[in-house]
């Protein structure tokens, strides 16, 4: 459908990632980077088992006498280890060997789950990613960090591996609720905001075609893996450009945990985006008009801009416990201009209880002190 994007895996090794918009060609390039003949487990939940299992298993066999198929229960409250050892004990059962590969059908959850699994069953076998939410087709499925929550914190334990193929049908996109559409959105405006006005400014402003077109969208989730490899080509274990990439997370995080995952991940990363604006005004970095900007592109994908029942001083004292911590200080990302980032770790208590009354509802009332006391008037002030 899309030219195939090449991610270096390793000094000299690529794996691509097709964008199609059917399952059709998925043995065809299963067998291109030399898979065919293997075993093969295909791991997905719940939700997307009666929609694309059966197809996918069916064009596994295609180039393999041995697929089996395991599905997890959905929802990020499964995003734990207890997923994981149930995958093993099924590739235990049906003797499954290193040569064998998972083949991760679903979204961002079972990609991490599974590419885990891969990790480090039998000290690590190979895994394919098989995205079926735009989140997953625009961030998790490329970059090969894997892994699960413990106890409520987001992966907190994890491995990075990079699978062998990404193989994504856009159609799928077509089942998938609005509501996880839109989350899928807070990670490509954030990719724009990382790195590309242009590209920003655009899908903000492209949204009915993106929602209705297939191609349109395409591009979009094309241009998104083409940032994201290449940050994390540059940096694959984020010794420092790749946490750019975290843009929106640490009080989006932070949120999540709090709102104990009521709030999707996509969600919380839009509202950590308003957060991280509104620090990077009060820096000077960003414009008052630049601020209205994002949240309004951020609106206008139906993502929240504020949350309700959060107490300011809890959601600091998340943020500290997020594993994006370097040496005790928080690292945080902020926004110069729309369409470039800097990675700081200057942020005091003080700037991000400003950016987080910022999307709790019940500070609006108390907005304009609050505003006052970070020393400029923000936006809607
Ligand atoms: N590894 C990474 O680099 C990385 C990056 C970003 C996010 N993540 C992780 O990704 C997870 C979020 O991913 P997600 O938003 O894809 O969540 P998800 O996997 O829970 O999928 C969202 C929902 O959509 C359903 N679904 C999936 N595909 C569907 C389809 N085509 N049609 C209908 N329903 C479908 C799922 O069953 C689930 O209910 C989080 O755990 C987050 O931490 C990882
Ligand atoms: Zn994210």
């Amino acid at each position: 459908m899309l030219e195939k994007l090449y991610v270096q895996r390793e000094k000299d090794f690529t794996y691509p990632i097709c964008f199609e918009n059917s399952f059709e060609a998925l043995p065809e390039e299963i067998s291109a980077v030399g898979l065919e003949g293997r075993q093969f487990c295909l791991v997905t939940d719940s939700n997307v088992s009666p929609l694309y299992a059966e197809e996918v298993a069916a064009a596994l066999r295609k180039i393999s006498g041995h697929v089996s198929v395991f599905t997890l229960p959905a929802g990020e409250e499964n995003k734990n280890l207890s997923a994981v050892a149930d995958i093993y004990r099924h590739l235990i059962e049906n003797g499954m060997d290193r040569k064998g590969i998972l083949a991760a059908l679903g979204g961002g959850v079972t990609g991490d789950i599974t590419g885990f699994a891969a990790a480090t069953y039998l000290r690590g076998i190979d895994f394919i990613q098989i995205p079926t939410t735009l989140l997953a087709q625009v961030d998790s499925s490329v970059g090969g960090k894997t892994g699960v929550d413990m106890d409520n914190y987001k992966n907190m334990v994890g491995a990075f591996h990079q699978p062998l193929l990404v193989y994504m049908n856009l159609s799928t996109l077509r089942t998938l609720p609005e509501e996880e559409f839109a989350c899928g959105m807070g990670e490509v405006l954030k990719t724009g905001l990382i790195c590309d006005g242009d590209f920003f400014r655009r899908t903000a402003a492209d949204k009915e075609k993106i929602c209705t077109e297939l191609q349109p969208l395409a591009q979009m989730v094309r241009r998104c893996c083409e940032i994201k490899a290449g940050v994390v080509m540059r940096d694959p274990k984020e010794t420092g450009e790749r946490a750019r990439l975290n843009l929106g997370h640490t009080i989006g995080h932070a949120v999540e945990k709090l709102k104990n995952f009521s709030l999707k991940h996509g969600q919380c990363v839009g509202l950590g985006l308003i957060g991280a604006a509104r620090i990077s005004y009060e820096r000077g970095l960003l414009t008052a008009e630049e601020m209205n900007e994002i949240r309004a592109g951020i609106v206008r994908y139906g993502l929240p801009d504020t949350v309700s029942g959060l107490a300011p001083e809890d959601v600091l004292a998340a943020t500290k416990k997020d594993k994006k911590m370097d040496n005790g200080r928080v690292r945080f990302i902020l926004m110069r201009g729309i369409g470039d980032s800097v990675i700081d770790h200057s942020v005091t208590d003080e700037e991000l209880l400003c950016g987080i009354r910022e999307i709790l509802a019940e500070s609006s009332g108390t907005d304009r002190e609050a505003r006052a006391k970070c020393g400029t008037a923000g936006i809607g002030a």
